[in-house]
C-alpha cells in the first residue's frame, strides 16, 4: 500500500481528483469505479470544476459504482444513483448510458449477476475510488464478508446504519440491506485510490494498514492488492 498524507482535506481531495483527471486524459475511454458517502464529495467537486474550467471530457468514460441501497429506486433522493447524478454525472459530459450503479429493486439475484457481467464486458475496472467505513467496510462489505464474494446482497450492521443516518431524515429510514460489489470484484480492479479523512477513521486506518488481514476488518485485504494508494489527512493517519 502506498500512503500519501496531506495537511488539509482540500489538498487531499484535489490530489485524488488530479489522479483521476490525469488517468482520463491519458486514457479517454477509461473504465472508472466510483464510490459514495461523504469522502468522495470534494473529489467530485474538483472534477466538475476542472471539467468546466479545463474541458476534461468524460464522453468515452464508462463508470461503475460500488453499491446501492436495497429498496430504493434510482429516482429516490436517497439512492446512490441520485447521489452520483447530483454530485457528478449531471455536471460533466459523461453519457448517462455509460454510467452504472447497481439496481437495488426488482430481481436482486439477477441484478447482482448482470452487474458482474457488465463489468466483465467493459473489460474490468481500471481505476477504483474507495472510501472506508468506521467499522472497516469497503463498498458495503461488512465485517465477516467473504473475500471471495462478487456482487451480492449484504445486511448492513448497526454501526453502518448509524453512520449513514446523516444522509436520511432519521435512522429508521436507512435501508437495512445493500447490493454491493464484493471484495473479489474490488480486488480485480487494476488500481485503487482509497480516501479516508478525519479522526473517526484513525483507528480503522491503523487496522487496515498494520493489522492482520482479516474478514473482521474487510479493508485489511487491500494489503494484498498490488496497486492501492491511500490518501489520508493528518487525523486519519494519526495512529500510524
Ligand atoms: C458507505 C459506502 C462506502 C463508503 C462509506 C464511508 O457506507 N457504502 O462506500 O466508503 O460509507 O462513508 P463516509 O465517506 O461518509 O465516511
Amino acid at each position: 500500500m502506498q500512503i500519501k498524507k496531506f495537511d488539509s482535506v482540500e489538498a487531499l481531495t484535489e490530489a485524488v481528483a488530479k489522479t483521476i483527471i490525469n488517468a482520463v486524459k491519458k486514457k479517454p475511454d477509461l473504465v472508472l469505479g466510483l464510490s459514495t458517502g461523504s469522502s468522495p464529495i470534494g473529489v467530485y467537486k474538483a472534477m466538475v470544476k476542472d471539467h468546466i474550467e479545463n474541458g476534461t471530457s468524460y464522453k468515452q468514460v464508462t463508470t461503475f459504482n460500488l453499491d446501492e441501497y436495497v429498496g430504493l429506486a434510482p429516482m429516490d433522493s436517497n439512492s446512490y444513483r441520485h447521489f452520483m447524478n447530483e454530485h457528478l454525472f449531471d455536471h460533466i459530459d459523461i453519457l448517462k448510458s455509460q454510467t452504472h450503479v447497481p439496481l437495488g429493486i426488482g430481481n436482486l439475484e439477477e441484478n447482482c449477476q448482470k452487474y458482474e457481467e457488465k463489468i466483465n464486458s467493459a473489460g474490468g475496472i481500471q481505476l477504483q475510488l474507495l472510501g472506508i467505513g468506521t467499522n472497516g467496510h469497503i463498498a458495503f462489505n461488512e465485517p465477516g464478508a467473504s473475500f471471495d464474494a462478487l456482487t451480492h446482497i449484504e445486511n448492513l450492521t448497526e454501526d453502518t446504519i448509524f453512520s449513514n443516518r446523516k444522509f436520511f431524515e432519521n435512522e429508521e429510514q436507512v435501508p437495512r440491506q445493500a447490493i454491493t460489489m464484493g471484495i473479489k470484484s474490488i480486488l480485480n480492479c487494476e488500481k485503487i485510490l482509497l480516501v479516508a479523512y478525519g479522526a473517526n477513521k484513525a483507528k480503522v486506518v491503523k487496522g487496515m494498514v498494520e493489522g492482520p488481514v482479516t474478514t473482521s476488518l474487510p479493508a485489511s485485504i487491500l494489503q494484498k492488492h498490488g496497486n492501492t494508494s491511500l490518501f489520508l489527512d493528518q487525523e486519519s493517519a494519526s495512529m500510524l
